[in-house]
């Protein structure tokens, strides 16, 4: 049985808009003038992330989706990473912008990253939305970063503990009480 716990906002929605609008501009900036950019969300935990930026981009693009295992109903990593939803679409000399919740151990978004250059993108890029640089294994770092956060269990715009709380509009910590 789960163990009960609260959630403690630690980004607002106000907060998390906000910073959306500096990265696009970023992004729009390293982007213009491409073809069809291929958006790339990592489900599950990007969802809500990914459906924001994509509107706050003024760039033609196409919406692709990617799932990678993870951490199943634990709040640990497994650290081996599979495949378990493959692109629709080839992504060859095509610009790539992958978007990821968060980089925590590094482990999903190295091997991500790994298997799509593989498939030779002309261009590929990487978002997280959070990122916890203290628990890096593999020298691994997002072209953009929402925010940085210490090492703290997260959940909500989109990120789950054991699949509920994704539907929170903010960004919030978990604490057992
Ligand atoms: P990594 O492979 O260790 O970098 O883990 C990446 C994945 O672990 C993320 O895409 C999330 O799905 C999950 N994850 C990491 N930290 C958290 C967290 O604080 N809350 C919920 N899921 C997390």
């Amino acid at each position: 049985m789960q163990k009960p716990y609260v959630i403690d906002e630690m980004i607002s929605a106000k907060s998390i808009a906000a910073r959306l609008e500096e990265l696009c501009r970023e992004i729009h900036d390293e982007f213009q003038g491409t073809d069809k950019l291929v958006v790339v969300g990592l489900l599950r935990g990007s969802f809500v992330f990914i459906a924001d930026l994509v509107r706050e981009l003024d760039l033609p693009i196409e919406v692709d989706f990617l799932e990678a295992s993870s951490y199943g109903d634990g709040m640990e990593s497994s650290r081996e990473v599979r495949i378990l939803k493959d692109l629709r679409g080839a992504i060859e000399g095509r610009d790539v912008l992958v978007v990821e919740d968060i980089v925590d151990t590094g482990h999903t978004l190295h091997h991500v990253t790994g298997l799509l250059k593989s498939r030779e993108p002309a261009r590929l890029k990487t978002i997280a939305l959070l990122d916890k640089p203290s628990r890096r294994e593999v020298d691994m770092k997002a072209d953009w970063t929402g925010f940085e956060i210490p090492d703290e269990f997260v959940v909500g715009y989109g990120i789950d503990f054991a699949q509920r709380n994704r539907n929170l509009p903010y960004i919030g910590k978990v604490r057992f009480t």
